[in-house]
């Protein structure tokens, strides 16, 4: 197995946060106390805390600047209109509608366009998509072509839509009942894997053919656009701008979390060319977030935006943030932990079930696993399995699992190093030496609906 390279961080840092690890009598009575469940365990009680790369980012000195010469008029600040720029000038669509994060665009987006009824398409929805559609009564279908679903098949667009499919879904539900379609970029419930411009290009024809709108997910747009740089035929010469350009000019907008590729703490924002319905879309940000030159964000939080956007297409920064995924990847192969192949652009996913064989799935080996990082080393990861997407049968009573039992080792931007990266693959060797004794658990307290937020286990 070569290694990857070593990814240099391509910054140096001139404010620091301390991180403590807590003894493990303390980590221990931390898991009691939060019912075996690292949601509830308090921030300053995680050493290193992979839970998620979303409004985790550092911030530049730039945007910290940037803090200070926000501009905070109610209506048409300095700061909206240095933001909407900067979005244009990546995205390329006629107009800019900032909120509060992605979620907030999504809502507005779907409340103005899904119907009882309707059905959206997508590669892989993630949670809040698929949650923004389904209150609306629609329904949220992934299309991902079957890569996606093979943890073992190291191919580099894993993200791709099944665009024949997409064409048979819309034929067969009628296009009065598809409002919109999407991708999202890089696929994260997928595994964090790109989309190939040739695909998103396969796709706009499918969708302009029908006249369905075409809508990116567009998150992790930057880490996607490096990802076609290096893998793409015929792209390796292409500016990052330009690719970001050419996968934008497909579609007839985006919504966006600036949480992850804008590398900042709070923000998103929807851009579109559609005139009439962005007039729709302002009207019903008006009711729920605020004027629209600001969007439910302060004036600074636009300029630290407009800033992030500015540094994200960066070369040096994209092969440091992607290499240092692969980097995690490839030391924790090492230690005989399997992955999802190839690493993610902002995370790895580890494939619990096989690393804890011993642990039968109604047991939740991906729950124990991020237990047990927990207690070994105060490491704190999320669970993507029984717990997160097991659902009950209504007919037998049983409850049905999802093809995949998981745990996501998301990186936070320009917040770990290297070394990091060591003490985390090392909690893993530790792991998996003892890994026999590593016990599975029971839930005993949940609620009706995403119930792993809040549920409590034991240990059994
Ligand atoms: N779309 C994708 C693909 C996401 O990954 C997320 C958030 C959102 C939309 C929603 O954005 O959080 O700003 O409202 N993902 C985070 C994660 C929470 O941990 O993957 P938001």
């Amino acid at each position: 197995m070569p290694q990857p390279p070593m990814p240099v961080e391509p910054f140096r840092i001139k404010t620091v946060e301390s991180i403590r690890r807590p003894s493990r009598a303390a980590r221990e009575k931390a898991l009691r106390q939060a019912g075996f469940n690292i949601f509830a365990i308090p921030a300053e009680k995680v050493f290193i805390d992979l839970l998620t790369d979303s409004g985790t980012s550092a911030m530049s000195d730039r945007q910290w600047a940037g803090l200070l010469t926000g501009d905070e008029s109610y209506a048409g600040a300095r700061s909206f209109y240095r933001f909407e720029a900067a979005v244009k000038r990546v995205f390329g669509f006629k107009h800019v509608i900032p909120t509060h994060q992605g979620r907030a665009a999504e809502r507005i987006l779907f409340e103005t366009l899904v119907k009882k009824g309707d059905a959206v398409p997508n590669n892989i929805h993630f949670d809040t998509t698929q949650a923004n559609i389904e209150v609306r009564g629609g329904r949220a279908v992934n299309l991902a072509a079957a890569a996606a679903y093979n943890p073992d098949l190291d191919a580099p667009f894993k993200g791709d839509m099944d665009t024949a499919k997409l064409d048979a879904f819309i034929r067969r539900t009628g296009v009065r009942r598809v409002p919109l379609a999407m991708l999202t970029v890089t696929n994260n419930s997928g595994g964090g894997q790109p989309v190939s411009l040739a695909n998103i290009r396969e796709t706009s024809g499918v969708l302009r053919r029908h006249r369905v709108p075409f809508f990116f997910d567009a998150c992790r747009f930057a880490e996607n656009a490096y990802f076609i740089k290096q893998r793409e035929p015929g792209c390796g010469r292409m500016s990052l701008l330009a690719i970001a350009r050419a996968m934008f000019a497909c579609a007839d907008g985006a919504t966006m979390s600036a949480k992850k590729d804008a590398l900042v703490n709070i923000g998103g924002f929807v851009t579109l060319n559609d005139d009439a319905l962005a007039e729709r879309l302002r009207n019903a940000l008006i009711v729920g977030e605020g004027f629209p030159t600001y969007g439910g964000l302060a004036g600074r939080d636009l300029e630290a935006m407009a800033q992030g956007l500015e540094e994200v297409l960066d070369e040096e920064y994209l092969a440091y943030r992607t290499d240092q995924v692969a980097y995690l990847r490839a030391l924790l192969e090492e230690k005989g932990v399997p992955s999802v192949k190839p690493a993610g652009g902002h995370a790895v996913y580890v494939l619990a079930d096989r690393f804890l064989p011993h642990i039968p799935r109604h047991r939740y080996p991906g729950w124990a696993l991020s237990v047990a990082l927990y207690r070994e080393a105060g490491i704190r990861v999320v669970e993507i399995g029984g717990v997160m997407f097991g659902k009950k049968d209504p007919r037998t009573g049983r409850e049905v699992y999802p093809p995949l039992e998981m745990v996501r080792l998301a990186i936070p931007r320009r917040v770990y190093t290297v070394s990091h990266l060591h003490a985390v693959a090392d909690a893993f060797g530790r792991i998996a030496e003892a890994k026999e004794t590593i016990r599975g658990l029971r839930i005993v307290y949940q609620a009706p609906h995403l119930r792993h937020f809040t549920a409590r286990l034991e240990e059994v």
